[in-house]
């Protein structure tokens, strides 16, 4: 499963000034999420792992600020597990629809511009409610081991072993 990332145009960058265009050519909507410092979109409840899943929007994230990792979840993919370490230099990371996600910020929180494209009938009263994984197809897949998506040497890397596991470690569903 190869996922798609929408570069930026960079502009000017200097040490105290970055400038592009982020611009998203089919979306027509501009959503933003900050998480001032640890944090998770949506939120654990008391004892789950909480996800959003769109039906009617298909996300473009893209990290203004700091850093983000999104899991991605998805059993309707041959790699249904995806565990993405979003920075700027990445671009915008798009979303499916039907794919359930989460994004998880450090310490030093993190600011997320979306720019989905939304369908005549996306209702924001239905596309925003947090979900746990209740399918087995679902929970199967969150269990299954993740492909990574890191940023190195100026270039988006897949791996299937988390080369930055001794910071990070996924715990498996129960
Ligand atoms: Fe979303």
């Amino acid at each position: 499963m190869e996922l798609r990332f929408f570069p930026i145009t960079l502009f000017r960058q200097t040490p105290k000034v970055t400038f592009f265009d982020a611009g998203i050519d089919t979306s027509n909507a501009s959503d933003v999420v900050i998480h001032s410092g640890e944090a998770i979109s949506p939120p654990d409840d008391l004892q789950n792992e909480q996800y959003y899943v769109h039906y009617h929007q298909i996300d473009h994230n893209l990290v203004i600020k700091g850093e983000r990792i999104f899991v991605l979840i998805n059993p309707s993919w041959d790699e249904p597990h995806h565990v993405i370490y979003l920075n700027r230099s990445m671009g915008a990371l798009e979303i499916p629809i039907g794919t359930y996600h989460r994004s998880i910020s450090g310490k030093e929180g993190s600011i997320v511009l979306n720019q989905p494209k939304r369908d005549k009938f996306f209702d924001s009263a239905k596309e925003f409610i947090p979900q746990k994984l209740e399918k087995i197809s679902l929970v199967k897949a969150r269990n299954s081991n993740p492909v990574f998506w890191i940023y190195e040497n100026n270039q988006i890397k897949r791996f299937l072993f988390n080369p930055l596991e001794k910071k990070i470690k996924t715990p498996c569903l129960k």
